[in-house]
């Protein structure tokens, strides 16, 4: 078997690929984050070093121990850097072509025995690993948000991957001190999300159908049911657009996304990313 991942490459640093460059820096990896823009880099340094700094204050580690895994990371634009990589991640956005283009790209540019991981919500990973000549060596690592925070890592696998490449992932999410949970098979939202959209499908459907407001909605999940986050806010916290790409893959007419969230989508509001969704977060944005 191929030693154990100690490099990784990050491809893109969006919200959730920064939040997993700082977990894999704060857990002593070697870490080459690339965005598509200058521009890109600085939020997403601004973003890390926050991090960073946030987990500092909460004695997670040190202050001058944020700045050491800080600067454990090399920022780059171009993916060529990351060929070092002993594993890369794509976290682009939720659309089929660019993730098939970026494993394409990373599959000619990293060692033959590199890990292709995709942190895709929903899209087929046996797709995205046609796109490359390795799809024995292509899985899932479907981080939930935030990364630094959340226990498990959900790990399906395609139908190609092998069960080696699926070990060496297990060893990789548990360097990051994380539990890896492996998923059999390859189906549309996989397990996690599969149970999340048909409770935010439901909550919204019960809220355009003016049954009850989302604020008591979130509460009664939360106080009746016990969960720790409503669904309104947990649609918020990952974001309405990735929430309304899961439905479309899921297929099923009952997954169609409804009305409030297509018309939230189209005009913008997507959560906390864009500082509206469900809720206004001022200041998050
Ligand atoms: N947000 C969540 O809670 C969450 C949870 C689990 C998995 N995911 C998945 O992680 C991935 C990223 O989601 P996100 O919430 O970070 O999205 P995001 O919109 O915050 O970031 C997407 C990134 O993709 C980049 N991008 C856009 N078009 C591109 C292109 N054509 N080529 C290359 N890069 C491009 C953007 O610059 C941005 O940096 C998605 O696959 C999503 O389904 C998200």
């Amino acid at each position: 078997m191929a030693g154990p991942v100690t490099i990784v490459g990050v491809l893109v640093t969006g919200t959730m690929g920064a939040v997993i460059t700082q977990l894999a820096t704060q857990t002593r990896h070697r870490v080459f984050a690339c965005d598509l823009s200058a521009e890109a880099l600085e939020r997403d340094q601004l973003y890390v070093r926050d991090g960073l700094v946030r987990f500092a204050r909460r004695s997670a580690f040190s202050e001058p121990a944020a700045e050491e895994h800080y600067g454990r990371i090399h920022w780059t634009v171009d993916m060529q850097e990351i060929a070092a990589a002993d594993a890369a991640i794509e976290v682009i956005v939720e659309k089929v072509e660019p993730k098939k283009e970026a494993f394409a790209a990373l599959d000619r540019i990293l060692p033959p025995d590199a890990l292709l991981l995709t942190n895709t919500s929903s899209i087929s990973i046996t797709d995205l690993a046609s796109a490359t000549k390795r799809p024995d060596r292509v899985c899932e690592t479907h981080f939930f948000t935030p990364p630094p925070v959340r226990e498990a890592v959900e790990v399906p696998r395609g139908l190609l991957t092998s069960d080696e490449t699926v070990e060496r992932v297990g060893v990789l999410i548990e360097s990051f001190g994380k539990l890896p949970v492996v998923v059999n098979k390859d189906v549309p939202g996989f397990v996690a999300n599969r149970c999340l959209v048909p409770m935010l499908i439901e909550a919204s459907r019960l809220l355009e159908e003016g049954v009850a407001s989302k604020e008591e909605i979130d509460l009664l999940v939360k106080k009746g049911l016990g969960f720790p986050i409503g669904p309104f806010e947990l649609g918020d916290f990952i974001g309405l657009d990735v929430i309304s790409y899961v439905h479309s893959e899921l297929g099923d007419p009952y997954y169609t996304p409804l009305r409030i969230l297509k018309e939230m989508v189209r005009v913008g509001h997507l959560g906390q990313k864009t500082g509206w969704g469900f809720y206004e977060h001022e200041g998050e944005a």
